[in-house]
């Protein structure tokens, strides 16, 4: 909060350019122009998809990690903070922190977030192994409708079932709980459970080694093909893909992803990553990326993560920047399967980085009211915005928030920038807010031009 005499005190000597104001009340936009490159989420937009990463809280404390997601991507999926034993260590007992935390960062970022994963073997706390089936089954419903109740609106896409089936020729389900105790049918109620809890969410099944046209996919396919006959809720369908030299990018991927999709259901690139380096990696990276962008219901493509460092096998550098935050060639590679324009600055091309500005009121009382100026990247991401907020003579700015404030000499204009880190994602917004006295005066602020870097 920044009171009268506080702004007073903080004024810089600061004086804003005529042209930086525009006369106009109500909703104005108006953009500034600097140079910025294309991103990975940015251009598989374009091509009406997202493209997305895996994400750990624990990491959103660190700058490259948080400037290179939000950056880059424009989906997350918590890594390990919705599985069952993050969510719900003791029966009944929930506990939302850190899952919070990513999903409030891609809400504050216009990010996607798909929900992974609601009924799955592992990562699951030892009291759900020794429930009963009748437990087990009232378990599994409350599980799934507290977590899908506690992010309901929020979720893109959930993971309502994780890996039920086997790996081999046998096309069975995997041994689990849930199948143990409660049968084939687990799968089935898990979805119906699902659809009853946030009916606006995206239901899907996701498995590894289910990437190519295998036993384990057709058993999967025979799955989906019968619940979307018998009109059992599924939307989707996870393809992990986890590739190395001994599990490639299958030659069939392409065809399988499109079986999927002629069932009715959207296919999602889940959780890819491939060991590698160099341009057999990037080779590999293009090929799967082609193979989802040729299905039309293939409508994102997830990472399992944004750095080599923290992928959850590092040793095979499996991801598209390394340790230090570089693009790998199969960073590069991935961008122009996306059609983008090569991820590096082109400061002699026009436009670039640009953002825009509207206001509106959020609320008022007798003597004030509140304003809220969003900022909203162009098709470029920017690193920094800044925009000025005139009031009239009258009034005074008393409160602000989410943002950090600079002030002309007559107390008038403020000049808004970014709370520390203001990277945004291109298309993304994020929005700062005040608070005017109006001193009888209740004009609206006039905004001046938004400028990104
Ligand atoms: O956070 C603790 C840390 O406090 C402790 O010191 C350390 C010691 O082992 O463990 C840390 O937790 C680890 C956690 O990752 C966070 O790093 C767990 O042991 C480890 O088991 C866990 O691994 C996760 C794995 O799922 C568990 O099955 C990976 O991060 C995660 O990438 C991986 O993701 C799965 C998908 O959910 C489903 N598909 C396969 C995929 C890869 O295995």
């Amino acid at each position: 909060m920044i009171s009268r005499s506080a702004r007073r005190r903080a004024r810089t000597a600061l004086v804003m350019g005529a042209a930086a104001v525009m006369a106009a009340a109500g909703i104005v936009a108006m953009e500034g122009t600097a140079y910025a490159a294309s991103t990975l989420g940015a251009s598989a937009a374009e091509k009406g998809r997202y493209f997305g990463t895996a994400v750990a809280a624990n990491h959103l404390g660190e700058s490259p990690y948080v400037s290179t997601l939000n950056t880059e991507f424009n989906s997350v999926t918590p890594e390990n903070e919705m599985k069952w034993d993050a969510l719900e260590k003791s029966r009944n007992s929930f506990s939302y922190g850190p899952a919070d935390q990513i999903v409030s960062h891609a809400q504050s970022r216009n990010m996607k977030v798909r929900g992974h994963t609601l009924v799955w073997h592992s990562q699951l706390p030892s009291w759900v192994g020794s429930l009963n089936a009748t437990e087990l089954r009232s378990a599994m419903n409350n599980h799934i409708t507290q977590v899908m109740q506690h992010y309901r609106g929020k979720i893109h896409s959930w993971d309502v079932v994780n890996e039920a089936f086997q790996d081999g020729s046998s096309g069975a389900r995997r041994s689990s709980p849930f199948q143990d105790k409660l049968g084939n049918g687990f799968i089935e109620e898990a979805f119906r459970t699902a659809r009853a809890a946030d009916p606006a969410a995206k239901l899907c099944y996701n498995d590894y080694n289910t990437d190519g046209q295998n036993a384990k996919s057709n058993a999967v396919y025979n799955m989906v093909k019968d619940f979307k006959q018998r009109g059992v809720p599924i939307d989707c369908v996870g393809f992990q893909s986890h590739f190395n030299s001994a599990s490639p990018v299958p030659g069939d991927y392409q065809a399988n992803l499109k079986r999927f999709a002629d069932l009715g259901v959207d296919v999602q690139i889940t959780e890819l990553d491939i060991e590698g380096s160099g341009s057999s990696q990037a080779d590999s990276y293009s090929r799967a990326v082609n193979a989802c962008l040729a299905v039309t219901r293939c409508t994102g493509i997830t990472v399992w993560g944004i750095t080599d460092k923290y992928s959850w096998r590092a040793s095979g550098t499996p991801l598209l920047f390394d340790g230090n935050y570089n693009k790998k060639p199969a960073y590069h590679s991935v961008l122009a399967a996306l059609g983008g324009s090569g991820g590096t600055p082109d400061p002699g091309t026009p436009g670039g980085a640009t953002c825009s500005v509207s206001y509106r009121q959020t609320a008022a009382w007798g003597d004030r009211f509140n304003g809220q100026v969003t900022v909203t990247a162009g098709s470029s991401p920017i690193t920094s915005w800044s925009v000025n907020v005139t009031v009239a003579s009258a009034q005074d700015i008393v409160t602000t928030w989410n943002g950090t404030p600079t002030w002309d000499s007559s107390g008038n204009v403020m000049t808004m920038r970014p709370n520390g880190n203001g990277s945004l994602a291109a298309g993304s917004s994020t929005s700062f807010g005040f608070t005017v006295m109006t001193n009888g005066n209740w004009n609206a602020p006039t905004l001046g031009a938004c400028t990104a870097s």
